[in-house]
């Protein structure tokens, strides 16, 4: 694979400070076990030396994550000769919203030794358009990668087919409950439910054997239809390579959402976040600088990219923008960064106005784990996706962007190059352990 990471000046008399130093660090540490190793490499002196002519992906990372050997080691757990019934997954929200409920479905059935008919995909006015799991992700793969992990059928037996499945609500329970404890009695009376899976549930709990379950199907055996992949192929061949997917939030809606102020904005853009807010107000005051230090508030383009320069990507890096079509303040980032490109100017315009929320955000999703690198403003549903699939992939160059750290920084009063040595420091440690690619359900990490 080409790498744009290894741009060096190779007199830059910085560099050449540093390789006696790195030497003293690889002479000194081969004894030392793995903390004081990791203190080593963290030394701001060392670092900071090098930054000015290294991208945070040259780093020497010290922790891998890889799949877990319980879900990837075969022979598998046998599934029980018989079923405790059926389950249909409702899954509701955003694409990656709707894989993350089907997930966890697919462990609740594995662990309730019950049978998987094929999700319902209900689709949020938002999206604004219908969309069942078929039109999204390939069937017949998902099917066959999930055999002997779990039960899965296309077509219910004939004695239930027609029937509407008895709803278990599961939203109604609060804090963390038991499946087994709550959902088999429902399934053994009724034979086929649905259930939209709670956040609350107990995964640590399950038998490894479930674990699989969801690990092997959440990760090994989806992948988007035939139509989408074509599509999400085309988008690719159209952008020059090597390219950074960026996935930046930055919409008036989860502006509002996130009740955080920005002082420095348009008045077009604060506008827009306004008319976005109904009763979420934003907070003030103490208030607010507490919220902000908590790294509740999202970065903006223009935060967005002064950190990415502070980790030395350079720009002009090809960025492909991983993100919706209304992101404020855009100019922030692209005034920097300029050699970045877009669906709306990289698709034909017919093709891009025809195209519904879910379309694009399984394009987004297609272009970011087939990407050299990928760094997101935020760790959503989407983010987790995408960095659980590249870590799963081998591709390294993940990063999720700290909020929490340029704020601290920020209110430290850091500015400048000071500011951009602080966020260096915090992603490099972020990068050198792995961390924001790391799913710890289904992955296991591994020193280096
Ligand atoms: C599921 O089957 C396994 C054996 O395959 C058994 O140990 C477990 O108790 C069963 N669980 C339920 C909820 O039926
Ligand atoms: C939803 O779709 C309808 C019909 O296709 C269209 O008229 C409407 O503008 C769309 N709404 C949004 C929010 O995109
Ligand atoms: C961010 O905005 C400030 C103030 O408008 C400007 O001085 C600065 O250069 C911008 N930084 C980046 C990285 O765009
Ligand atoms: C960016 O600039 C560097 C140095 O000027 C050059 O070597 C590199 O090829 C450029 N990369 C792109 C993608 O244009």
């Amino acid at each position: 694979m080409p790498s744009y990471a290894s741009w060096l000046h190779p007199l830059s008399p910085v560099l050449l400070l540093a390789i006696p130093l790195l030497l003293a660090v690889l002479i000194l540490s081969p004894s030392i076990p793995f903390s004081s190793n990791r203190a080593l490499l963290a030394s701001p002196r060392f670092f900071s030396m090098v930054r000015s002519s290294e991208e945070i992906w040259s780093v020497t990372r010290v922790v891998e994550w890889k799949p877990c050997h319980w879900w990837t080691d075969r022979p598998l757990t046998a599934l029980p000769p018989k079923t405790n019934g059926f389950i249909r997954v409702d899954c509701y929200g955003g694409l990656n919203q709707m894989r993350r409920d089907l997930c966890d479905g697919i462990g609740i059935a594995r662990l309730l030794n019950a049978t998987l008919v094929l999700p319902k995909f209900e689709v949020a006015a938002y999206w604004n358009e219908s969309s069942g799991f078929a039109d999204v992700f390939d069937v017949d793969f998902f099917i066959e990668r999930t055999k002997g992990f779990v039960d899965i059928v296309k077509e219910l037996p004939e004695e239930i087919a027609g029937k509407e499945p008895f709803r278990v609500d599961c939203s109604k329970r609060k804090g963390s409950f038991d499946y087994a404890e709550v959902v088999l009695p429902a399934l053994l009376k009724h034979q086929f439910i649905s259930i939209t899976p709670a956040m609350s549930q107990r995964r640590d709990r399950y038998p490894l054997f479930a674990k699989a379950a969801l690990c092997q199907a959440c990760y090994n055996s989806l992948r988007l239809n035939k139509a989408l992949e074509k599509k999400g192929f085309e988008l690719l061949s159209a952008i020059p390579k090597p390219f950074l997917s960026l996935h930046l939030r930055f919409e008036p809606d989860m502006v509002a959402y996130s009740q955080c102020e920005y002082n420095t904005l348009s008045p077009s853009s604060l506008k827009a976040i306004e008319a976005a807010r109904g009763d979420r107000k934003p907070w003030t005051g103490d208030a607010a600088r507490l919220w902000r230090e908590r790294g509740k508030c999202p970065l903006t383009p223009n935060e967005t990219a002064f950190i990415l320069q502070a980790l030395a990507i350079p720009t002009n890096t090809t960025i492909y923008l991983a993100a919706g079509d209304g992101i404020l303040e855009l100019e922030g980032f692209t005034s920097v960064y300029t050699n970045v490109h877009t669906k709306s100017s990289l698709l034909s315009a017919d093709d891009f106005v025809a195209m519904h929320g879910n379309t694009k955000a399984a394009l987004d999703y297609y272009i970011s784990i087939n990407s050299e690198a990928y760094i997101a403003t935020h760790f959503g549903n989407m983010d987790k996706m995408v960095s659980a699939m590249r870590t799963l992939n081998g591709m390294y160059k993940t990063l999720v962007l700290s909020r929490k750290a340029f704020a601290s920084s920020t209110s430290k009063g850091l500015v400048g190059k000071e500011l951009a040595d602080a966020m260096w420091e915090s992603h490099k440690e972020d990068f050198v352990m792995g961390r924001g690619t790391a799913l710890p359900d289904c992955f296991c990490e591994i020193g280096m």
